[in-house]
Order: C-alpha cells, then sequence, then structure tokens
C-alpha cells in the first residue's frame, strides 16, 4: 500500500472542473515534484490534499487515501490531529501567513502546544532547537524577532522549521524556495533533501523551476491546464520524454552563471 493515494480527483471551484481526473501515488522517502505554467491546478492539488482548498473548491469526485484511510471524509478534529503531525505544508510565502503582530516565539510555542502538552518553557526550547536545526544561527534571537525583523529566507525557514517539528510523514511544500535568491534556493532545497535522509519524509514540491524538481525528485509530474500532461521518474523526464511541452519547460530551466541547472 503506497503511503498516499490520489485516485482520478476532480477539482472545482464553481460550476467548471479546475483539475480533472489527477491521480498520483507517493511511497514513504519519495520525492515527488508538480511542474507547469501558472494556473495549471498545481496549489489546487496539494491543498485539497491537505484538506484546506480555499471557500468553494470541492473534490467533486475520486478519492485521497493517506494510509488506506480517505481523508475526504476526514473531520475537523481528525484534521487537526493529521496536520503538523502526519501531514505538514510549507506555504510559498511563510512570512505571509505569520501574524505580523506576534514574535515567531510566540507563534511557534503557540503551535507547538496545540500538538503537546508541554510548558512554555519546554516550547520555547523546542522552538529553539528546530530552529537551529534549519541552520538559522541564533535560535532565540530569531524567537525573539517579529518576522518583518527577519529575512525572506530566514522566514522560510522558520516555516520549514515548523512544518517539521513533528517530522511529518509527508511534507507538501508550495514553491517553497520561488520568492527566495539562488543561493537560499539551494540551501533551503538542501534541508529538505536532509530530511528526508534524516526521517524518511517523503515529500510532493510544488515549483516552477524544473531544474529544482530533477535535482530533488524521484517521480516529476507536469501539469497544463488541470490536467496531466506528462510525468515519469526523473530520468525518463529529463533525457526521454518526447513531449513537446515537457521539452519546452526544460529549455526554459535558467542557467546560473552559465551553468545550467539540470
Ligand atoms: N479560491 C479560488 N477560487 C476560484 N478559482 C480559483 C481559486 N484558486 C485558484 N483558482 C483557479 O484555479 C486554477 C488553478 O489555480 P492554482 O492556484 O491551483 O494554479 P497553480 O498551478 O498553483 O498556479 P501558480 O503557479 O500561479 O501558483 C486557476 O485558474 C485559478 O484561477
Ligand atoms: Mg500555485
Amino acid at each position: 500500500m503506497a503511503m498516499l493515494e490520489v485516485n482520478n480527483i476532480t477539482i472545482s471551484y464553481g460550476d467548471r472542473p479546475t483539475v480533472k481526473d489527477f491521480s498520483m501515488t507517493l511511497e514513504p522517502g519519495k520525492i515527488c515534484s508538480l511542474v507547469g505554467e501558472s494556473g495549471s491546478g498545481k496549489t489546487t492539488v496539494i491543498r485539497a490534499i491537505f484538506g484546506l482548498l480555499p471557500g468553494g473548491g470541492k473534490v467533486t469526485e475520486g478519492d485521497i487515501l493517506f494510509e488506506g484511510e480517505s481523508l475526504l471524509s476526514y473531520k475537523k478534529d481528525q484534521w487537526r490531529k493529521l496536520r503538523g503531525s502526519d501531514i505538514s505544508m510549507i506555504f510559498q510565502d511563510s512570512g505571509a501567513m505569520m501574524n505580523p503582530t506576534k514574535r515567531v516565539g510566540a507563534a511557534f510555542t503557540e503551535y507547538i502546544r496545540t500538538h503537546e502538552n508541554i510548558s512554555k518553557a519546554a516550547a520555547t526550547k523546542k522552538g529553539i532547537e528546530m530552529l537551529e536545526r534549519m541552520r538559522l544561527p541564533s535560535g532565540d534571537n530569531v524567537m525573539r524577532s517579529y518576522p518583518f525583523q527577519l529575512s525572506g529566507g530566514m522566514r522560510q525557514r522558520v516555516g520549514i522549521a515548523m512544518g517539521m517539528t513533528y517530522q511529518p510523514k509527508l511534507l507538501l511544500a508550495d514553491e517553497p524556495t520561488s520568492a527566495l535568491d539562488v543561493t537560499t534556493q539551494a540551501q533551503i532545497v538542501r534541508q529538505m533533501m536532509e530530511l528526508r535522509e534524516n526521517y524518511g519524509t517523503s515529500i510532493i514540491i510544488v515549483t516552477h523551476n524544473l531544474g529544482v524538481a530533477a535535482y530533488m525528485s524521484d517521480h516529476i509530474i507536469v501539469m497544463k491546464n488541470g490536467v496531466i500532461e506528462d510525468q515519469g521518474d526523473r530520468d525518463h523526464m529529463l533525457y526521454h520524454s518526447d513531449n513537446e511541452y515537457t521539452h519546452k519547460l526544460l529549455d526554459a530551466v535558467p542557467s546560473i552563471g552559465g551553468v545550467r541547472y539540470v
């Protein structure tokens, strides 16, 4: 049994389906990328898996199974238990998800204490440990900061640290690095790879950058207009796909300092 099985789902925000007949499976410890142009439905798919489609969004056909159980029938309290502990999501811009009036430490310890019945001091200690594991220098300084006092890369790392606190089995990452400079991008990609190595985390990563996808993934799914246009394991997609659209995306991979990312 695969850890995650998405079977022929259709997702609609209104009358017309946005994503049609989408299927994927993911085994423990595997990394899959979703790539494709803006509006192709990537975010819609991972939000559906996380049970957090924005207002009006609904899975109208198919099923999503996590460890054999249908997530579509999950009630609020079942989701509360699952989110953060078994499945986590990193949003495109963690900074925008943070409450600007709250220090990072207040938000982080509150998050920890919704998952664990521990003291504030113990939660703070745990938060600092997680930040330092994400290579944030001086975690206690970060905890005392407001989000706007941190760089975009630091905020993103805070988001990843929070998402990883309970070593979820499945991490959903929506463009986790696209707002960041290339060096920071590379660091965060490496840290996500370490999660898989250290904890066996499975990851679905949404990215515009087929270079990032190629570097990280076992499997790549290319979406276009709400459907799967092409897919295959990494090497197939990079070297053997005969899909024109995949070739177009490959041609668009930026070169960095004259070196192509793929
Ligand atoms: N809350 C919503 N209500 C109505 N339509 C929506 C909503 N969110 C997304 N859509 C529509 O669904 C389609 C797919 O959007 P989605 O955000 O999943 O694409 P995406 O592949 O993640 O794009 P991007 O690369 O720009 O993030 C788009 O046409 C979008 O307009
Ligand atoms: Mg998106």
